[in-house]
């Protein structure tokens, strides 16, 4: 006889969209002390000021990192070539609700369980098909490359989605300076392995570290951003200190965080989803309205904090910057 055990990423479709907050934003406003003028400004819209509120305005933060050599950088100034064609996701929402199944399967317990999560100091290791290869410090990397801000959606692979200020900077920079030989065809990324500070990595059903992936091509691709801010401060724990792979036309799963890896290969690698359910997580993973996802539609999301469902876009509304990679 066939027996179904239900595994943490196999989420029912009822669960796709996180009807916990969604279906009483206020109630979970107020839980987070979040109700009344200051919150409404803050969902207001994408406002400079949504990324540099002064401290004395800002709901207290979890997940800071320790301060670092590099924290004097944030804010960095806006890229305006990327508006957003809705509000920024509320910070305070954002930083509770989250996907690092390092720390745990429960997005709401994420932001609890990073505190013993060290990310200074932080080396990046650059190897394979690559001229130069070499070990970065972040701190070291973020100043030869410098910082800009982005507004970028985020839609995620179970139909919830947010709009967020990155601070960060192209991967194709990053690219250009350590020099992929001609022969590299992907780039493979690794997220740290530190049991000791990621009680789910302690989960042996998984193989950790996370992984992923992209091609060349895509990295090249003006909107792939190494990630090391976010609303205008340094990247928290929760959110994937103290770097991390922001690519917003795919599902957020293709995010990395944590980044402690990253390897230059000629053949496409595996990816930590697509080797535990390839059917559901494939490691193209473009958003497309049009292909459901084997257990729930894809047609519309839900925007963290809004309980409204909107269409989802083809490439997350990115069509413009990338349907050319894609075409046969
Ligand atoms: N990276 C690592 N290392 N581990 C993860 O569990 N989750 C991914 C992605 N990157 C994940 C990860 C998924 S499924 C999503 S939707 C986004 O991170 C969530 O990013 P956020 O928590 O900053 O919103």
């Amino acid at each position: 006889m066939l027996i179904h055990i239900r595994r943490g990423w196999e989420i029912p479709e009822r669960q796709a969209t996180p009807e916990d907050i969604y279906v009483n934003r206020r109630k979970f406003l107020q839980g987070l002390g979040l109700t009344g003028m200051s919150t409404l400004s803050m969902l207001a819209g994408c406002e400079r000021q949504a990324a540099s509120q002064s401290s004395a305005d800002k709901p207290k933060l979890i997940g800071m990192p320790e301060p670092s050599a590099t924290t004097k950088l944030y804010p960095a100034q806006r890229n305006e070539k990327y508006p957003l064609d809705r509000p920024l996701t509320d910070e305070a929402l954002a930083a509770r609700y989250n996907n690092f199944y390092e720390f745990s399967f429960n997005k709401q317990r994420v932001s609890k369980l990073v505190e013993p999560f060290k990310t200074r100091p932080w080396q990046i290791e650059v190897t394979g098909l690559v001229k130069k290869p070499r070990t970065f410090d972040i701190d070291e990397l973020v100043r030869k490359m410098g910082l800009e801000e982005r507004l970028y959606r985020h839609r995620c692979v179970e139909a919830w989605s947010m709009a967020v200020p990155w601070t960060g900077f192209p991967v194709k920079a990053f690219v250009d300076l350590v020099e992929p030989q001609a022969s590299a065809k992907f780039m493979r990324l690794v997220t740290f392995n530190r049991p000791e500070e990621a009680v789910g990595m302690n989960d042996d059903s998984y193989p950790w570290p996370y992984f992923e992936g992209l091609t060349m091509a895509e990295a090249a691709n003006e909107l792939a951003f190494f990630v090391t801010g976010i609303y205008g401060h340094e990247l928290t724990k929760q959110h994937g200190a103290p770097v991390r792979l922001v690519l917003p036309w795919k599902y957020g799963y293709k995010s990395i965080k944590s980044i402690v890896r990253i390897e230059f290969l000629d053949q496409q690698p595996p990816t930590f989803w697509s080797g535990l359910v390839p059917r559901e997580y494939d490691f193209w993973a473009n958003v497309n309205p049009e292909i459901p996802h084997p257990r729930w539609s894809q047609a519309s999301e839900r925007m963290l904090g809004s309980n409204d469902p909107i269409p989802t876009l083809l490439y997350n509304g990115y069509a413009e910057f990338v349907a050319h990679l894609y075409r046969a």
